[in-house]
């Protein structure tokens, strides 16, 4: 399997692109099941997730083109689709949970495996399958799978009881082509959530209100073929700003929307870092103190510090002056980098839900491993700043969610070997 060795890294300088969104691009994939029309999606990330959708999408009868040097995907769901999802598909992503609500609006039925757990937490889907009931579906789980029928789907009011992504994402496409209306409240108000409402109106639908926490969808009969380009992916910006600040360097960031990393930024600036919107997108310079101050992080659904910059920022707070405490509110389980981290010299210590973390003047390279997708990014970032060199395996979990990392911070000045 491969591994990542890395090396100390001089201050890292430069300017790099980020890319397409990662958790926008998978439902606005999925949702194209709603449209026997074609749908062109731009500014696609090539990811080992996006892969893993395409086949889950083929295996149900899409057809899904790549144009990879333009970064853009043609789907096809013309014809007859198959209603079931594969276990090994959906195990492997649990995104992959989203093609229940697009398929039960198409077909009027749909077979998918529950997802489990993963190494975050339990992460169960009760609150998609309450909407789905609300909606008028009936809901069988057996056997480790779980189906849905309804002949038609009629729009209902659904709370629900925590602003869930996948919920209100999954929701939302099954309401598109309901009856009468629907009305999503205290819905998840990410970005991801916006750029899939826009994606679905721009393909005919009618929905109002994404980005807030009350979501309007008035069914409509179906959907046409359509255009779109993927937002940018604002934890891979979010990472690459805490590279910049780990190895004090000075870099900046194009195709970056400022809005959605207002969190983050706050958070840079709290702990000394500057940082600039420029004409070209947005500069992270370490101040001239040099010196990294401690801070409390607590995550939180958007507009809040997110989730999936926790493990990451921990790694910028291993090396803080003073002491830190990151709270995780959204998973029950997302501290696996900790015992890494601690690995390589960091002190931190664990106290239910919170973590205190000591600064501790440097880090040392070690033997580590990537436990999931953002605890493996924060492992690079360790690694950049740790003295001597890091060994990383299971990278592979990295390359689901980062399009090259290696790469693109080697052109940054980084000295990350990818050894398969
Ligand atoms: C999405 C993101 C993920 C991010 C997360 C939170 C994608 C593909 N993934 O995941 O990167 O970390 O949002 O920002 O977009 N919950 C329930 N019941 C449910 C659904 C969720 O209890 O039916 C709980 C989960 O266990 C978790 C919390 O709600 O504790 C948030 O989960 P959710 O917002 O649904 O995350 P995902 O959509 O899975």
């Amino acid at each position: 399997m491969a591994k990542f060795l890395i090396k100390h890294s001089s201050p890292l300088k430069g300017e790099i692109k980020i890319g397409g969104s990662k958790n926008a691009v998978l439902p606005v994939l999925a949702a194209s099941i709603l449209t026997e029309g074609d749908c062109v999606i731009q500014d696609v990330p090539y990811l080992s997730d996006v892969l893993t959708m395409e086949k889950l999408l083929e295996s149900l009868g899409v057809r899904v083109s790549w144009d990879k040097d333009a970064g853009a995907v043609t789907v096809s769901a013309a014809g007859k689709l198959r209603a079931e999802a594969s276990y090994e598909l959906v195990s492997k992503m649990r995104a992959s949970f989203l093609v229940m609500g697009p398929l039960l609006a198409r077909l009027g039925e749909v077979k998918a495996p529950l997802p489990g757990g993963c190494a975050i937490g339990s992460r169960p889907v009760d609150l998609h399958l309450k909407g789905f009931s609300a909606m008028g579906a009936d809901i069988i789980q057996e056997h480790g799978f779980v189906r849905a029928k309804a002949r038609k789907l009629k729009g209902a009011r659904v709370y629900l009881d925590f602003p869930s992504v996948g919920a209100t994402e999954n929701l939302m496409m099954a309401a598109v082509l309901a009856e009468d209306q629907t009305i999503l409240e205290n819905c998840a108000v990410e970005p991801e959530v916006v750029d899939l409402a826009n994606f679905l109106n721009s393909a005919g639908a009618d929905i109002r209100g994404a980005g807030t926490d009350t979501i309007k969808i008035n069914g409509v009969r179906e959907l046409r073929g359509t255009e779109h380009a993927i937002i940018p992916d604002r934890i891979e910006a979010g990472t690459f700003m805490v590279a910049a600040a780990i190895t004090r360097g000075d870099i900046t960031l194009t195709n970056v929307l400022g809005d959605h990393l207002k969190p983050v930024t706050a958070k840079l600036k709290e702990v000394h870092l500057n940082v600039m919107e420029t004409e070209r997108g947005i500069r992270v310079q370490c101040s001239d103190r040099k010196k990294i101050v401690a801070a409390d992080v607590k995550t939180l659904p958007y507009p809040g510090f997110p989730t999936d910059m926790q493990a990451q920022f921990m790694s910028l707070l291993t090396t803080a002056e003073g002491a830190s405490i990151v709270t995780e509110t959204v998973f029950e389980n997302r501290f696996m980098h900790v015992g890494e981290l601690k690995r390589m010299g960091a002190d931190i210590k664990i106290e239910s839900r919170s973590a205190i973390v000591e600064g501790v003047k440097s880090l040392t390279g070690a033997q580590v491993k990537a436990t999931d997708l953002r605890a493996g990014a924060a492992l690079v970032l360790a690694a950049m700043t740790a003295s001597g060199e890091t060994e990383i395996s299971d990278i592979y979990h990295i390359d689901r969610g980062y399009c090259q990392l290696d790469e693109k911070l080697n052109q940054l000045g980084a000295k990350i070997q990818r050894v398969e």
